[in-house]
């Protein structure tokens, strides 16, 4: 059965809103967002021309929350599960919250799943590379050890082998994608390269946590958003349920590689490039394997950091009414008083 109606928690996310525009381009599939909107989430993260077309449909809502999940459940047959609390600097500050919505409401979902006799045949489980710690050998396979170095990790640690314990135990059909960073349009303005593109464009200072070399395997997000659409649709699902998958693009570039990028794009002055401690659990390198992908689902990234990075500084620099309201909210404010010692 290939999904006709699909649940996405968490969908008015940076991911699930590409995710949302990427269903609903299909034309034949109904897209049903159950997100919180617990911050950041904004449901103007979801473009209007989507929220208006007639195979769109919101709910605001716990992802966990078994009084709304019944009757959604009967109702759809396929689940991405997106929503979780993302930011790890937050979670250093703070872990409650994290503990709450990337766990516990993921296991009330897999539990209504389990309970409610529905139809849904796919569950694609979002988890993410953050999984693994650092890099123990490169490029990372799914066979690397799994060893969370944050509270926002260990989190969503647990939260991934919920899926698997309920895909052994129950049989609940789920596969578990593993996306390493993942950027592009619409993503908050705290997260790495929106905070850094829009310090830039304020001229404000660009904080680099330690060295500056700590590196990421950069996931332009439709290309992450189609690995997610091809577990979906995939004709071997049943090949799919119970595998974990990275979505990665096997090369790593690091945090000074980005600031120096950004500021050369925007023709801003290298002085804005400011030292900052060294986060607290900092990962020190992440890089995927994408070969599973590649052998299960045909899936391989097309775009390239280099060019992907262009194209989200110079989205950031055209949409400045998106990340200014996020700025202007108090929360930022609060968080960067909290984080960097000053109002940003
Ligand atoms: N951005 C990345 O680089 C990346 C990489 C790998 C994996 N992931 C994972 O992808 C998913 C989406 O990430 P994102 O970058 O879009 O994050 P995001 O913070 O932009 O969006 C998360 C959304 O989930 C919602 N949410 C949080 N808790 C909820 C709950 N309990 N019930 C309902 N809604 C809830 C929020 O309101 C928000 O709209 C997350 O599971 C994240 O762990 C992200």
């Amino acid at each position: 059965m290939k999904p006709r109606s699909v649940l996405v928690t968490g969908g008015a996310g940076f991911i699930g809103s590409h995710l949302v525009e990427r269903l609903l381009s299909r034309g034949d599939t109904k897209v049903t967002v159950l997100d919180k909107l617990v911050y950041p989430g904004r449901l103007d993260t979801i473009p209007s021309t989507l929220r208006n077309d007639p195979n769109f449909r919101f709910v605001r809502g716990d992802a966990g929350s078994k009084r709304i999940l019944k009757p959604l459940l009967a109702e759809v047959d396929t689940v991405a599960h997106l929503a979780a609390e993302t930011h790890i600097d937050r979670s250093i500050l703070s872990i409650a919250s994290f503990v709450r919505n990337d766990f516990v409401s993921t296991s009330h979902l897999y539990e209504s799943l389990v309970q409610s006799n529905s139809n849904v045949e796919r569950i694609v489980h979002i988890s993410t590379s953050e999984v693994y710690g650092s890099a123990q050998q490169e490029p990372m396979t799914e066979a690397h050890p799994i060893a969370p170095q944050s509270p926002y990790a260990a989190t969503k640690t647990g939260a991934d082998r919920l899926a698997y314990s309920f895909y052994r135990t129950f049989n609940l059909p789920v596969c578990i994608l593993r996306p390493f960073n993942m950027y592009g349009p619409r993503q908050h303005p705290e997260k790495l390269i929106p905070f850094f593109t829009t310090n830039a464009l304020l001229d404000l200072p660009l904080y680099i946590y330690g060295a500056g070399t700590a590196e990421r395997d950069w996931l332009w997000v439709e290309d992450g958003v189609r690995a997610i659409e091809a577990v979906l649709f995939a004709d071997n699902y049943d090949e799919l349920a119970g595998q974990e998958i990275n979505a990665g693009t096997g090369r790593s570039f690091s945090i000074n590689w980005i600031a120096k990028r950004i500021l050369a794009r925007l023709g801003k002055t290298k002085s804005l490039l400011t030292r900052h401690d060294d986060r607290p659990g900092h990962v020190v390198k992440l890089v995927s394997s994408s070969a599973k992908a590649n052998r299960l689902l045909g899936w391989r990234p097309a775009l390239s950091f280099e060019e992907g990075l262009d194209r989200t500084i110079d989205w950031y620099k055209n949409n400045a009414s998106f990340w200014k309201k996020r700025r202007n909210d108090k929360r930022f404010r609060e968080y960067t008083r909290a984080w960097y010692g000053r109002e940003l």
